[in-house]
């Protein structure tokens, strides 16, 4: 008799149960994501006790998810599933701006402010001009790219980790480039800040003899019509954590100077010219 289980067979037995007319995409993918949990539970000869803890472990993630917090992000970030994601999905050219991790504290909506605005609401922190231009591979300006920006304030926390203490939209904005391709703004020069770590991930992190921190940097979303949409950082390159971001964050073109200008209340100036890449080009 066939269709029984058995270890031999484990992976033709399960995946011989999907139906003829489903999703093709989705047979692909099951089949391979069961041939390889299978082999792995093969390799390592996966005890009952450690399957029970890796049980315990998804649903205390599960448990902790909320509107704010998606511990299940935080474990593909930490696991480095998330940049894989995203190396695979935006492959460009040399020279263009590469893509990093999104992370869970952008907030959709964030106010339309001047160029030259200051997005710093709190009064704390280095205060730093971060300015530079939107350009393409032949380093034309880009006309109406849509920078939405966003960091920690000095304390190592995002306004949506501090509703009570931060003001809102605090060390966040969008701005929007004119002919000359333009950007600039004052933030603070951002702090390094340990990812939400009192959750099962952060027990991971911990028993793996992992920190949780992150280097310090600025996040950025450009959009711009006709041109692929960029989600990076920029980084503070002498950060202790520069080389050891808990989720791999940090590519080495997106390291940004932070150059001493004490210029009035302004402490530093970051340049840093974002390039994009038509919506066809290195997919
Ligand atoms: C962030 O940079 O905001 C972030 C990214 C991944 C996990 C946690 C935070
Ligand atoms: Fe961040």
């Amino acid at each position: 008799m066939t269709g029984f289980f058995t270890e031999e067979r484990s992976v033709e037995t399960v995946n011989a149960r999907m139906g003829k007319h489903i999703n093709p995409r989705l047979a692909e993918v099951m089949a391979s994501l069961v041939r390889h949990l299978h082999s792995f539970v093969k390799d390592i000869h996966l005890t009952t006790d450690e399957w029970e803890i890796a049980i315990g472990f998804l649903t205390k993630a599960g448990q902790i998810c909320n509107a704010e917090r998606q511990e299940f992000i935080l474990l593909s970030d930490t696991l480095g599933l998330s940049m894989l994601v995203d190396a695979i999905n935006n492959r460009r050219p040399i020279g263009a701006t590469e893509n990093t991790v999104l992370g869970p504290f952008h907030v959709v909506g964030a106010p339309e402010r001047k160029m030259g605005d200051t997005i710093t609401l709190d009064g704390k922190g280095e205060s730093c001009l971060f300015e530079g231009c939107v350009i393409n591979a032949h380093g034309e300006p880009i006309n109406g790219a849509r920078i939405d920006v966003w960091s920690d304030n000095a304390d190592g926390f995002y306004d949506v980790q501090q509703p009570d203490i931060q003001p809102k939209w605090n060390n966040r904005g969008i701005f929007t480039t004119g002919d000359d391709g333009k950007y600039s703004f004052v933030g603070i020069k951002p702090v390094s800040y340990p990812i939400p770590n009192d959750g099962p991930v952060g027990q991971m992190l911990s028993s793996l003899g992992r920190h949780p921190y992150r280097p310090a940097h600025m996040h950025y979303i450009i959009t711009a019509p006709g041109y692929q949409k960029i989600v990076t950082h920029t980084f503070v390159g002498d950060d202790p954590y520069i080389t050891s971001d808990t989720v791999f964050g940090v590519k080495h073109t997106l390291v940004a100077p932070f150059e001493r200008i004490n210029d009035g209340s302004t402490i530093w100036r970051s340049p840093f010219n974002f390039v994009v890449t038509p919506c066809d080009e290195g997919k």
